[in-house]
């Protein structure tokens, strides 16, 4: 159990004991740190159910608590608790911490079965921004919910069998026309040689797609291919096997620069199969209807202060859309993967798509109504100009470009500050690699999801101010701080009482971090641990400018002073890993 949750339990017995809720007692850091460490106020709110003063509610309370573990309690303004543990109480928290793995956070007792499907890569097109942020804030958030204890899935949900299939497949017929897979009598046993390759793939497709727009008759070729390719034609298949393979290929290698993994990578088309019996049964129940030709579902709700146009489930020519595959893959989460959730962490622009979706797979009864489904909304990053970032001149953004314009400008900041300069030149590019990454990760997550931000990569990449940088550096001086230590023989040891404000406040910031982690999961939001993270480098640097590690001469307050300095630094190596932040041996 966490201090906080101890102290809750401690407070909300005694809440308990005076006839009121338990849940009263819960006990936060304080905002008036120089009052106390802790408050409660929950009396207030107690008060009332309970009919009492509030603030003699609170005295109450207060008479009931065990002074060892507090040494001052006290009411203040209309029934607030205000809680000072003793050191010694503090100590033993640290010294629990300081054992432990989990570095003091509690594994979840509810094991949830959660899918985050994040990244949405498609074959053919470049990645944009959204994509970028999506796989920053869903890796993050599969870290943090696998390390709370919930049993996860990532999945990449390749987008696979759109609109998009059918103007990559015209063309290539135009460009290509040899090729046998237009062919009506087209022999799947044949080995052909494909000459198409990503970088082909990503001028095609948005050359017809621009075209499409306005030649009617090279959009309908197009969706005419789409429909045949979800049907079933053998040449399109086999056209769609390769630019399939090639581009999920090239995805998967700058997702794994980025340190991104999947653990699935189901596509839309994985779920093709499913489709026709959810529309059959959607019929038969009344649910999916005729409308102009398509097939829908109605997702109005009694008291929506909006219209909601109707899922499309079929077009009138037969196919599926991006709604049918979404839908059909909540289908497939609930029945194959037994999840209990499903977090899309994809760009606020989509929030109408979800919320067609997730009322449609409702009404369908495709997810049962305990299945969790949340939109994870996030914001755009803008470039200078305040448009969607953009890699190069009118060009949209590619990974590949990114990460190696932030390894670029990771290794002139570390020759700028002269680090690594007896390094071997392979480890130095390593290291920018790690820096550069962590620059463009905490970028991101140290802003609210919801919010746009501005992709400002010479502050990102500085060592100074609140950046991955200088976290990783923080850490990486730590784990020399204590190399040093160590070479003077001295060895941690238990955790005495705070006996000055920086360690104090080292201590106090310390025991704070499961809460942290919790409501980073629990509000599917990463920027509390950026935080944290950042506070706790910052208050850690003023413990070590207070207090002398090496040359202080009572030898319990030395030991106990590495002990810290060593919680310190598992903590900052596991919240750096929940945001996929890569800590560097040395710098
Ligand atoms: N491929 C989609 C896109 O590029 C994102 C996929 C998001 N996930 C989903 N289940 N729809 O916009």
């Amino acid at each position: 159990m966490s201090l906080l949750q101890r102290l809750t339990a401690l407070v909300g017995d005694a809440f308990v004991a005076e006839g009121a809720d338990a849940s009263a007692g819960q006990v936060v850091p304080s905002q008036r740190p120089e009052l106390a460490q802790f408050q409660c106020n929950g009396a207030m709110g107690a008060s009332k159910a309970l009919g009492r003063n509030p603030r003699d509610l609170a005295e109450a309370v207060i008479a009931r608590l065990d002074p060892s573990t507090f040494v001052e309690t006290s009411v203040a303004g209309p029934g607030f608790i205000n809680l000072a543990i003793s050191g010694e109480a503090l100590a033993a928290a640290i010294e629990a911490m300081h054992g432990d793995e989990r570095v003091g956070h509690q594994m979840a007792g509810d094991p949830r079965a959660i899918v985050v499907d994040y990244g949405g890569p498609n074959v053919a097109k470049s990645m944009h921004v959204g994509h970028l942020r999506a796989t920053i804030i869903g890796d993050s958030l599969k870290r943090i919910a696998r390390f709370v204890g919930h049993r996860v899935w990532g999945d990449a949900h390749f987008g696979d069998w759109g609109t998009q299939m059918g103007q990559t497949i015209v063309g290539i017929a135009e460009r290509y026309p040899d090729l046998p897979f237009f062919a009506a009598d087209y022999d799947s046993e044949q080995n052909v040689d494909i000459p198409i390759t990503l970088d082909d793939l990503q001028e095609i497709y948005p050359d017809v797609s621009r075209r499409a727009k306005e030649d009617e008759e090279l959009a309908a070729a197009a969706r005419k291919a789409t429909l045949e390719l979800q049907q079933g034609r053998p040449g399109y298949r086999d056209l769609w096997r390769h630019l399939y393979d090639v581009s999920l290929e090239a995805q998967r290698a700058d997702f794994t620069d980025l340190g991104v993994e999947f653990d699935l990578w189901f596509g839309e088309s994985t779920v093709h199969d499913r489709c026709a019996p959810i529309i059959s049964n959607g019929q038969q129940a009344g649910v999916a209807v005729e409308d102009q030709g398509a097939l829908v579902v109605h997702v109005d709700l009694p008291g929506d202060n909006r219209e909601w146009p109707p899922l499309i489930l079929a077009k009138s020519d037969g196919a599926y859309t991006y709604g049918t595959t979404d839908v059909a893959t909540v289908d497939y989460r609930a029945d194959e993967l037994d999840a209990g959730e499903a977090w899309y962490v994809v760009d606020a622009r989509q929030a109408d798509h979800f919320e067609q979706v997730f009322r449609a797979a409702r009404k369908l009864g495709v997810a049962p109504a305990s299945m969790v489904l949340d939109h994870v909304k996030f914001g755009t990053m803008n470039g200078p100009d305040g448009r969607p970032f953009k890699t190069r001149e009118g060009g949209i953004l590619k990974l590949r470009d990114l990460i190696d314009m932030v390894t670029e400008a990771a290794m002139k900041r570390i020759e700028a500050q002269d680090l690594g300069a007896d390094m071997e030149k392979d480890e130095r590019f390593a290291i920018a690699r790690q820096v550069g990454l962590a620059a463009l990760k905490y970028g991101d997550l140290q802003n609210h999801r919801a919010s746009d931000y501005m992709f400002d990569l010479d502050r990102f990449v500085s060592f100074d101010g609140k950046t991955g940088p200088y976290l990783q550096y923080a850490a990486v001086r730590i784990k020399s701080i204590l190399r040093r230590v160590a070479e003077e023989g001295i060895e941690p040891g238990r955790a005495a009482a705070p006996i000055n404000d920086g360690d104090e406040a080292l201590m106090l910031q310390l025991v704070r971090l499961p809460e942290v982690i919790d409501r980073s999961l629990d509000s599917r939001a990463p920027n509390h641990i950026a935080e944290y993270t950042f506070e706790l480098a910052a208050v850690f640097n003023r413990f070590y400018e207070q207090c002398h590690i090496l040359s202080e001469s009572d030898p319990i307050v030395q030991a106990s002073w590495v002990t810290l300095v060593e919680t310190t630094l598992a903590a900052l190596t596991l919240l750096l890993d929940l945001l996929g932040i890569e800590v560097p041996a040395r710098m």
